[in-house]
This record gives structure tokens, sequence and C-alpha cells, in this order.
């Protein structure tokens, strides 16, 4: 990208921040639920709490249920968007077991959570493998949440900037566009664990990626690209973690499984965002 010339991408890029500009002066902040391989079915009643609460709330509310759950889930919009935890890197096909990006966008669903590092470690998904998916899920007209994260070897190495980096820089699209793509930083030992980063810690890894995101995307693109934070997220530390510079909101596992939990996380992000306004897209 460097030098005098402006590519035709960079032209491109201008224009739709000049045409969009008026309206992007924040990124929106985000709460997104990852209820995982939750068992029961009666788990989806929590949502009647958690809808109220959402559609009361100034933030953007994301559940991401197991496949079954989905439909019922839907029933929640507006107040809530929907989800899925992954999909297939092609739309169609004889893939027994997988589910299309097509398929949850044509079912009313906005997003898909990709790469989370459960999938990476349990189902060998690499860089290549994510990035083929949030293809797809562009391509299907979803927005794709990719997770990103070191090992606490890697933490231990002081290699967790460098791992993180290289991870966007394999898993994003070329073809990504504002809006399509959330970047998820979950740092692996933090999740499940009861353990999170220090502030400056998670300040400077979204730092980090948010400089990746402008390479990789271009400078306005990269800067209207919301990044979470997600691990051992809860109602006492989400207020905090997203007053943090460059968090835009949180990727919530366990405590997101029901109202008295999640609640409290959303009306947290939700001041945090009355508290402090996040960097302009347009710096
Ligand atoms: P946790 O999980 O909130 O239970 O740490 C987060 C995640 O894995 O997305």
């Amino acid at each position: 990208m460097g030098g005098a010339f402006f590519s035709l991408d960079d032209i491109l890029q201008e224009v739709s921040a000049l045409v969009l500009g008026a309206k992007i002066t924040r990124r929106p902040k985000l709460v997104v639920g990852n209820w995982k391989m939750c068992r029961d079915y009666e788990r989806v009643h929590e949502l009647d709490a958690i809808a109220i609460a959402a559609g009361a709330s100034t933030v953007n509310v994301i559940i991401c249920p197991p496949f079954p759950l989905i439909a019922a889930a839907l029933h929640h919009r507006p107040a809530l968007e929907v989800g899925g935890q992954d999909c297939h890197d092609e739309l169609e096909g004889p893939h027994t077991g997988a589910t299309s990006a097509a398929l949850l966008h044509g079912m009313g669903a906005s997003h898909v959570i990709l790469g989370h590092s459960e999938r990476r470690s349990e189902c060998g998904e690499s860089d290549a493998i994510v990035c083929a998916k949030a293809a797809a899920a562009l391509r299907a007209g979803l927005t794709a949440i990719i997770c990103v994260g070191e090992s606490e070897a890697d933490r231990a190495d002081g290699a967790a900037a460098r791992v993180v980096t290289a991870q966007i820089e394999q898993s994003i699209p070329a073809t990504a566009r504002p809006g399509e793509i959330v970047i998820a930083y979950e740092p692996i030992w933090a999740i499940g664990s009861g353990a999170t980063p220090a502030a400056n810690e998670i300040a400077d890894i979204h730092g980090a990626i948010r400089e990746t995101l402008r390479t990789t995307l271009g400078a306005r693109y990269g800067a209207m690209t919301p990044i979470l934070y997600g691990g051992s997220v809860n109602g006492a530390n989400a207020s905090g973690l997203a007053l943090t510079p460059d968090v835009d909101g949180v990727l919530v596992g366990t405590s997101s499984l029901t109202a008295r939990d999640f609640v409290p996380i959303i009306v947290g992000v939700a001041r945090s965002a009355n508290a402090h306004a996040p960097e302009s897209a347009a710096a």
C-alpha cells in the first residue's frame, strides 16, 4: 500500500468512508453470547429476560446458540441478533453434519463465530480453513466473528502479539468490507479459567490487532472493524474491560448462559459506552 500513489481500493475506501462518514463516528459496542455445546432445550427461556435487557440497551447483543436452538433464538429479533458457532467453507454440497452459511443467513441469522480456539484445537481448524469459512460467510451475507488468541506458552515466550497478528493476517478474506468482520481476541489461557489479562496487556494486543487490520484491510476499513475481548468475562469485570482502549465489546461463554449472569454484562458494557467515546473511525 505505501508510496505516493493510491490504488483503486484506497479511492473506493475514501469514497465509501465519505458517504458513510457522517454515521460512522464510532464503532458499535457489541456483546456476543457463545452458548457452545449447552445441552438443554430449556435454556432458550433465558432469552426472554436477556432480550428485554438487550432491547432496552444501546449495545448490540448477539446470541450464538448451538444450531438446534437457532430457530427458537430468532423469535427474539430484533432485540437480539442471532449467530451460528461455525459454518462450512462451501455454501452447499455433500457434507454430512455441516451447516451452510447460506442456510444460517436464510433463516435470519446475522453472524457466525469462526476459528474459536476450541474448534482450532478439537477440529484442527487452521488459519486457512478459518479464512475459507469466513469467505463463505461473507458470500452468504453474514458477519464473521473471527477468533484469535495465544496459548499460555506463547504468552510466556512474549509471543502473544506476534501469534495473534499472524492469525489475523491469515484468517481475514481479502474481499472483506466494513461491517463484514468482527475480531474477537480470546487468550486461550483465559477461556473458562477465571483469569483475564491486565488492562494494559489487553490494550497492547488490541492496539497491535488494530494496526494489523489497518494494514490488511486498509486504513479506514481497519479503523471501522470492531475488536472484542473474550475469556472469563463476567458481570463484575465487563464494564472495565469494555473501557479498555480499542475494546469494542465482549465475547462471553459461561456467563452468557443465564439471564442472571448475562444481563449485568450487557448493562456494564452499555455503561462503558456512555462513559467513554471510543476512538473515531475517521482518525
Ligand atoms: P468464557 O468463554 O467466557 O467461558 O471464558 C469465552 C469463549 O470461549 O468464547
